[in-house]
């Protein structure tokens, strides 16, 4: 179809020389723009999608719960009161967690790379982190992160509010770092990247 309208302008006789050539050039360009817009349509679909989006937002995660981690150290340590910024960085951290979770179990659904739970599954290392390891170890940290959130919510003391954050959110840090260390070592991942 593209080469019919290619050669199509080609053979217009009504147009002179240089405006064939014109339009014969512009034609071709527009075709590999869409040619390239076709090619990026085909590869975002939804898997790769979500896909993306899961991957960088555990940036937003990890540095929205490192931030709270040593806000709640240095305000346990340092006997400060509880604040209305203390507060809501810590919910937006946990939010950022859910969000996670959200879009991870979207995910799971989507991906080639989680099989059923047979032997053959459980046998092979990436199979077995996908299809297993990887959510279990994810959704405990979450669950830690919710857990300290929510003890930080009921306490009345300051000292006991920022102690629940500092304690709870950095053993979820210790879980989801040796989760993503224990898959960089897959091939085709890497600690930082977007595989
Ligand atoms: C599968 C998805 C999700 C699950 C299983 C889940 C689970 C939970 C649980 C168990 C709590 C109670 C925590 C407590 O008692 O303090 C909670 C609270 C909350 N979640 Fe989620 N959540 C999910 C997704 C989300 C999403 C996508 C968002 C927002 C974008 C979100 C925002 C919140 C907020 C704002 C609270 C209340 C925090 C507060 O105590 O003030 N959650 N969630
Ligand atoms: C704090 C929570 C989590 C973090 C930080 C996290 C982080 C990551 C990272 C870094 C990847 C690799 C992406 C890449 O190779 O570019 C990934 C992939 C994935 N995660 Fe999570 N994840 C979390 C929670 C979850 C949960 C709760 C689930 C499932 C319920 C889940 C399901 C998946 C799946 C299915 C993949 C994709 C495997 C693939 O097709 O390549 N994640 N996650």
């Amino acid at each position: 179809m593209v080469t019919n309208i290619l050669i199509s302008i080609n053979n217009t006789f009504s147009l002179s020389n240089h405006n064939r050539f014109v339009t014969y050039s512009l034609a071709k360009q527009l075709i590999d723009i869409s040619r390239i817009f076709a090619t990026k349509i085909i590869i975002m679909n939804a898997y790769s999608i979500f896909k993306y989006l899961h991957s960088g937002f555990r940036y937003v995660v990890l540095i929205l719960v490192l931030l709270a981690i040593i806000q709640a150290f240095l305000s346990w340590m340092g006997k400060k009161p509880y604040t209305e910024g203390n507060r809501k960085l810590n919910l937006f951290a946990m939010i950022s967690a859910h969000t996670q979770l959200l879009i991870g179990i979207v995910l799971y659904f989507l991906s080639p790379y989680v099989k059923d739970f047979s032997h053959a599954t459980m046998q092979d290392n990436e199979s077995r982190y996908w299809t297993l390891e990887h959510w279990v170890m994810m959704l405990f940290a979450i669950a830690l992160i919710t857990f300290g959130h929510a003890r930080s919510k009921k306490a009345t003391l300051p000292e006991a509010k920022h102690r629940a954050i500092a304690l709870y959110y950095t053993l979820a840090v210790v879980v989801i770092v040796a989760a993503i260390v224990q898959m960089s070592a897959f091939p085709g991942r890497s600690l930082f990247g977007i595989s």
